[in-house]
Parts: C-alpha cells; structure tokens; sequence
C-alpha cells in the first residue's frame, strides 16, 4: 500500500474553509532570520525601527526564553505582530517544540490573534514527516476556524539524529514547507558531538599533514557541519524548498561567523540566523551574492541569450550549465536589488 499522497491529494486543502496551498514558495527575500527574545519590553518597543533593517524578523519562544517567561513571550509577541506593519519584511515566529506544554497554546493563540500576518512558524527538533504532519492539519484548521488568507509555512530545524536520517522525507512532507534551518548546538547534543559551542568549527577537528622528517606537522581545521548541511542543501533543493544556515553562538568572533556563514551560502543555503545586531550586517554581506561573481554572471547570460551552446569568455569556458549557475547567481542578485537600493546600484541593476 502507497504511503504518499495521490499529487491531486497533496495539493488539497486539509480542512474546509482552509487556503489552498502553495504550489510555488512565495518569493521573498531572507538573507537573515533575526531571532528576537518578544517578552522584553525594551525591546517590543524597537521592532519599528528593526523593519526595514532585516529581511524576516523573527519571535523566539523556544530555547532562550526562560520558563517562566514562555507565556509572556507569546503575548509579546502577538502584541509586536498587532502593533506593526511589516512590509516586505517577513514575520516569523519559532514556537516551542511539539511535546512541550506551550507548543499547543503557541499555535493556536498566534493563529487566532496574528493569523494573518505570519508569514512561517519554524518548528524546532523535528525527528520525522509525522511533526510536519501534525503542524500541518493543525494549522489548516485553524486557518479556517479564523479565515485566514494565505497559507502559514512551516520551517523545520534539522536538529536531531533522527531528524538528519529522515530529511528528505521531512522536506517532501507538505506543500507547507517553507524549509529548514540547522540546528548544530541541539544536534551536537544529540548524536553525542564532543562540543560546547553553537556553531562554527572546532579546534581539534582537523587532518594532520604527513610527517616530514623533524618537519612540525600542521592540524589543517575541518568544517564539522560540511556533511550535514551538503546533506540539508539536497533535501530542501531536491524538494523545492529553502536551505538555511542556523545559530552562531560567538559574537565575539565575527570572522569565524562570516566563514561559517560563507561556506553555508557557497553551498547552496539562502540565508542564516541573526542573534545580534552584528551578524545582521554579517549576514547581509554574505548572502548578497558578490558584485564581480554578479556582473561576471550577467555577462555570461548576456552572451548565450537562449542558454545553449559554449562560448569562451575571459579564458574560461561557458555553456548551458555554467548558463544555468549564472542565473542563479542573477536571480538572487534581482531579489536582493528589490529591497537594497545600494546592492541594486552595485549590480547595475
Ligand atoms: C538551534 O536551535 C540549535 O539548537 O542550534
Ligand atoms: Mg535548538
């Protein structure tokens, strides 16, 4: 017996009166996803001036938020959502995990009271398809109970074990998936990673050079997330949805966070995290596709308008599939002109 949805069920709104889903993402721009902490008051009352400086803002109630602040996080930020207009600028929350007391109350209290302004609920430590499942069904009755417009996206945190063995089938779980951020401190925790920190590489995680006589031998430093997040990029793009970079934790360390924060980008992921303030700028410097990788991409489309075919240009050899990585490098350059005036100028666009 088939486990998967028939395409026309797939695509069937799960309750009545629910929005249809999405056949295509949205296309949006979400170079970071700035986590903000919604019970402090001081910082409810900047989120005005936050809009227009990041691409998603979103409202932690997850890890970070004590307990005893969990219920105030949640109206904090039902409030930021009904005090503000957004934009372009997407609002996101991440809600707390499905068998926790407040993931029940997170979900259906934002849904009745912001329904319509959330653009993604990021679901942290999903194991398997059946979370997506859930949140799925959830979330379309909801949608209809309060007539929501447009459909509430799900985010998953890739965090778990279990999680990282099931991506693919968690990426192809719903039309609702937005797609999926990585989660390295809560994964390190679970498969045991001998490792205090969030994110970022580690010390002794290297390969030694050969021996070469008396020769001092050098630890060349390895990337430890390079096999997780290679493996995320081919679930989420082989499935249509976003791959992104996760948390930083070192904000002392802004060269080691671009590093990071690069080697995810140059792999194929849209986006990152902000925690601070810093990795805003970070983050932006970074997920903007370079300017001479931007107008070296716009000469090659420019030189093989119907994308076939092999041309040379500068000594480098061109043809239908560096034709196909120019454009992506030219697409994400026009969605990041949309909302950057200066980036746009940079890319002549
Ligand atoms: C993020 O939630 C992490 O666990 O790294
Ligand atoms: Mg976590």
């Amino acid at each position: 017996m088939s486990q998967t949805k028939t395409p026309q069920g797939f695509y069937k709104p799960l309750a009545i009166g629910a929005p249809e889903p999405y056949r295509q993402l949205p296309v949006s721009l979400e170079r970071m996803i700035h986590f903000i902490p919604p019970h402090i008051e001081k910082i409810r009352s900047k989120i005005g001036d936050m809009i227009p400086k990041v691409d998603v803002i979103l409202g932690n109630l997850e890890d970070a938020i004590p307990a005893d602040e969990k219920e105030n996080a949640r109206a904090g930020f039902i409030e930021i959502g009904e005090n503000n207009e957004f934009g372009n600028t997407g609002l996101w929350t991440r809600v707390n995990c499905l068998n926790s007391p407040w993931f029940l109350d997170d979900v259906t209290e934002i849904v009745s009271k912001i329904g319509n302004k959330l653009d993604v609920i990021m679901l942290p430590k999903v194991e398997g398809p059946w979370d997506i499942h859930y949140l799925d069904q959830l979330l379309a009755q909801l949608e209809a109970r309060h007539e929501i417009k447009k459909p509430i996206l799900i985010h998953a945190i890739l965090e778990t074990a279990e999680g990282v063995n099931n991506v693919e089938d968690i990426a192809s779980a719903s039309p609702r998936m937005h797609g999926m951020s990585l989660g390295p401190a809560d994964l390190a925790a679970s498969r045991g990673m001998k490792t205090t920190r969030v994110g970022g590489g580690h010390p002794f995680y290297g390969v030694l050079e050969d021996a070469d006589g008396d020769k001092e031998r050098t630890l060349y430093q390895q990337d430890l997330w390079h096999y997780t997040i290679a493996k995320m990029v081919d679930a989420c793009m082989g499935n249509s949805i976003k791959p992104f970079y996760g948390p930083f934790g070192d904000f002392s360390d802004s060269d080691a966070c671009r590093a990071q924060f690069r080697n995810a980008f140059l792999q194929g992921c849209l986006g990152t995290w902000s925690l601070h303030p810093s990795q805003i700028t970070l983050a932006k410097e970074v997920f903007s596709p370079n300017v001479d990788e931007v107008l070296f991409a716009k000469r090659i489309l420019e030189a093989m308008p119907d994308g076939t075919g092999a041309v040379m240009l500068d000594g480098k050899m061109q043809d239908d599939a560096t034709w196909k990585q120019a454009k992506v490098i030219v697409d994400l350059a026009k969605i990041v002109a949309t909302k950057d005036p200066e980036m746009a100028k940079a890319y002549e666009m």
